[in-house]
């Protein structure tokens, strides 16, 4: 696991360097999108990028997750977050971008089919991640079972809270359930960059890099990816233990050496 710490504008570089990487070495890469907060200065940098000519005409992408019966065309509905923030300011070719489908009649199937989506694009090549502050990746909440594939979850107490200010800033109308990728479909991706910025993360960053492997903090189970990469800022790297260590790491790299 790699971990860099670097002021936030830095970290958005890093992420699209390593997707714009990706993409100029095959066109047809599978990319993996995060909702939230996170990943937003990544996408900002890349639609710049887009318009300086990066093209994902030829990519296709898979969400991690999705609330379960938010309405078609609600703002918050992570299909139309994901296409705002990110598909409708690239070029990517409509149907490129696939989510699971949360006002599916029978779910379970919706989950099975989007596993199968995913298997049948040849897996993710590179996933974006943000973490929960009770430290779950996509929806995978604590307790989660770290051989998880795709499946429905009770989002817990903190979740919801978390992301209230989505929501008007009331609890109440976040969705009680979702669906989303499990911690092996996730482990699944050739390459895992996560993002994670502020204070609010440090406790649940320390865990992951640090913790013990745990369904109490899922993101733990990353400890085990063979190509895991953990982007912070001071604030969230404020709880590391090893912080020095990390900061000297990157500092001593090789130009030559990527994500
Ligand atoms: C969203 C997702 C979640 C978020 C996490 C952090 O698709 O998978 O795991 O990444 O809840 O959210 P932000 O980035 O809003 O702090």
């Amino acid at each position: 696991m790699e971990v860099v710490i670097a002021p936030a504008a830095e970290l958005a570089r890093l992420a699209a360097d390593a997707v714009e990487g990706l993409l100029r070495g095959n066109p047809e890469a599978v990319l993996g999108l995060a909702t939230g907060s996170s990943p937003l200065a990544v996408y900002d940098e890349l639609a710049t990028r887009h318009k300086e000519g990066l093209s994902f005409a030829r990519a296709r992408a898979f969400m991690l997750d999705e609330y379960v019966g938010l309405s078609a065309d609600h703002p918050e509905r992570y299909r139309n977050v994901i296409e705002k923030e990110i598909a409708s300011r690239v070029d990517f070719v409509p149907g490129a971008v696939q989510g699971p489908d949360g006002l599916a009649e029978d779910l379970p199937a919706a989950c099975a089919a989007y596993e199968q989506a995913i298997t049948d694009a040849g897996g993710v090549d590179l996933q974006i991640l943000g973490i929960g502050t009770d430290g779950h990746i996509a929806f995978n909440e604590p307790g989660s079972s770290l051989a998880s594939r795709t499946r429905i979850k009770t989002l817990t107490k903190q979740t919801r809270e978390d992301n209230a200010r989505f929501f008007g800033g009331s609890v109440d109308l976040v969705p009680r359930h979702c669906l989303t990728q499990g911690l092996a479909t996730i482990m699944a991706a050739r390459h895992l960059v996560l993002l994670a910025t502020g204070r609010a993360k440090a406790e649940a960053v320390h865990q992951l890099v640090e913790g013990p492997v745990s369904a109490m903090w899922p993101a733990t189970i990353m400890q085990l990816h063979p190509h895991a990469t953990v982007l912070v800022d001071d604030a969230a790297a404020s709880r590391l233990q090893l912080g020095d260590y990390y900061r000297q790491t990157y500092a001593d790299k090789p130009d030559w050496q990527g994500l």
